[in-house]
């Protein structure tokens, strides 16, 4: 090959590069200015602490009216169709994409291979047929009564057990616990319960290392590594058994271990719990479900029930402690249904956790809980596959085989969805009947807009554990406000971390004191 010949092939690709950038860059009007050749890394990368809020800021200022909420986001190394991100979250974009065009917005195919080898063909990650299908089996089970029956003695066994205890001692000893951990303990150990039966009590005095807990952790990170690069890479990683991919193979083992013991455990003895409920079923051809099927069932169930409802409670309990009003409010709230439900002594308010009808009562607290998912949704991002060129309702154009992200924190941080003050806690935006605040007085309103509030999804693949995540939230809510008063470690920094799951980077770590919990003064129920 001669120096022309060379010459000659190189202008060719930088003028293809050129064309294909200038193209690029006419449509993306709406977006952060774009670089030649690397696009917007340069962006990315300066903000990649700040990544939600980074989104957030550039979705306000190129929706500053409320028909363009979309920005593109473009990193020209992947295949032009790979590299093409289109973020929104204006409500209209986000109800084409979950609902009208719901067969158009898939997870997709890169999403699904990296999660295959965790969740197999499982409801988390699945599309079609074979999501549909079990998305009617397990809609069915999430109706029952007999489910949230199972939820809420998990939820009252581990809390008068293990919670308040750890918390006591905590308090005894005036050392500093990370609120987030135990968090973290409690859903996973009763989402256990819940899915097939068996507690791995992670959360216990002394905090225990727990071989299965660690596992499923890792595989869930080294998962998500997956998903940050080129799909070919963790592909060649994965042949040779290399860095996490090697890490990944180790933890699977020890999940996959795990969970066939719970199976063989649930066959000798069946329970309430989803799997054993699940054996029973009979799919379309009459066979019953696989133990491999049931098994990835079972870990698609906690993987999707576990993360949220806790990093959903460290920032609650993070937003309370900044804001003693609503505190105050939801404590008159709890302790007003309390009274009414078992009477005026304190002692029987903290001997048991709520019961179903209790919980039902706390309307204050569910919108303090709602509140909270609007400010800091426990899934931020939500990435979906487009399949063919579309428009979205606001005009933007997505062509098939790109990426487009429904940003659920920002659309949490919309002027133009909730008003101007929209950064501000106010679970008050929620209740029909703002200033009064006596228990059942309140009125908890969905938006008229099923689009606006989008923490748990919305349209035919909504969250299926939102009941239950409610049901869990109030309850351990209520039962460590009702014991104890937390207080930040002086100097503790709450950041947000940079993952799927908005977690708190360095935890939430605070000090514990008991609470003193007044009677009936005068007629008043008064908390110290
Ligand atoms: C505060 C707590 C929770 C939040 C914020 C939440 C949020 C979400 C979101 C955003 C999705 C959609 C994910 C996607 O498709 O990419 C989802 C799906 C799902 N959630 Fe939840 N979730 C919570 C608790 C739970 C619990 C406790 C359970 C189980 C007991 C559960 C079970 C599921 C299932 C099975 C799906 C998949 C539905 C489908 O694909 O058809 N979730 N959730
Ligand atoms: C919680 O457990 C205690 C003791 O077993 C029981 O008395 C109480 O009724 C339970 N509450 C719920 C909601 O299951």
């Amino acid at each position: 090959m001669d120096t022309i010949q060379v010459f000659l092939g190189m202008a060719a690709m930088v003028s293809s590069y050129m064309l294909w950038f200038s193209h690029l860059s006419r449509r993306l009007s709406t977006g952060p200015n774009l670089w030649p050749l690397v696009g917007s890394l340069p962006y990315l990368f300066k903000n990649r602490h700040r990544i939600h809020d980074w989104i957030a800021g550039n979705l306000r200022k190129t929706g500053g009216t409320s028909t363009y909420q979309t920005c593109t986001l473009a990193l020209p190394f992947l295949a032009y169709k790979q590299g093409f991100f289109t973020v929104t979250c204006h409500p209209k974009n986000i109800e084409h994409i979950l609902r009208t065009r719901f067969d158009n917005y898939p997870k997709g195919p890169q999403w699904q291979a990296a999660f295959h080898d965790l969740l197999g063909q499982g409801i988390f990650n699945s599309d079609g047929e074979t999501w549909l299908l079990q998305r009617k089996t397990a809609a069915l089970e999430f109706t029952t009564r007999t489910l949230r029956q199972a939820m809420n003695r998990w939820v009252n066994r581990t809390i008068r057990t293990r919670l308040w205890k750890i918390l006591e001692t905590a308090g005894e000893e005036k050392k500093p616990v990370d609120l987030q951990d135990l968090l973290l303990r409690l859903t996973f150990d009763n989402i256990c319960g819940l899915t097939f039966g068996k507690d791995p009590m992670t959360l216990a005095p002394g905090l225990p290392d727990n071989p299965f807990a660690s596992a499923f952790d890792s595989a869930t990170e080294s998962t998500l590594q997956r998903l940050l690069y080129p799909e070919f890479l963790w592909r060649v990683k994965k042949v040779f058994q290399l860095g996490t991919e090697a890490k990944l193979q180790k933890s699977l083992e020890v999940v996959e271990n795990y969970m066939s013991s719970a199976l063989d455990a649930r066959k000798e003895n069946p329970s309430n719990d989803l799997l054993s409920r699940l054996m029973n079923k009979r799919d379309q051809n009459g066979n019953a479900f696989t133990d491999d099927v049931l098994k990835r069932i079972g870990l698609n169930f906690v993987l999707a029930g576990r993360d949220t409802s806790s990093v959903a409670l460290s920032w609650f309990f993070w937003l309370v402690m900044n804001h003693p009003e609503i505190e105050n409010k939801i404590m008159d709230e709890v302790l007003t249904v309390l009274k009414q439900t078992r009477g005026d002594d304190p002692i029987t308010w903290v001997r048991d956790p709520l019961e179903f009808d209790e919980a039902d009562k706390l309307v204050y607290l569910k919108a303090a809980l709602t509140e909270t998912l609007r400010l800091y949704p426990s899934v931020p991002e939500d990435f979906k596959y487009v399949i063919n060129d579309d428009v979205l309702p606001d005009g933007t154009m997505v062509p098939a085989g790109s990426t487009i992200t429904n940003s659920i924190y920002s659309a949490g941080r919309m002027k133009t969805i909730w008003g101007e003050d929209c950064l501000e806690f106010r679970p008050e935006r929620w209740l029909n009947e703002p200033g009064a605040h006596s228990g059942s007085k309140y009125r908890f309103e969905q938006p008229k807009d099923g689009y606006k509030f989008v923490a748990f999804n919305a349209g035919p693949r909504t969250c299926l554990g939102k009941d239950l995540a409610y049901l869990q939230m109030k309850a351990v809510a209520s039962a460590i406000l009702l014991c104890d008063r937390l207080m930040l470690v002086p100097g503790h920094q709450v950041e947000q971390k940079m993952s799927l799951t908005l977690f708190m980077k360095h935890g939430l770590k605070v000090y514990v004191e008991p609470r003193e919990l007044k009677g009936v003064a005068g007629g008043v129920i008064t908390n110290a």
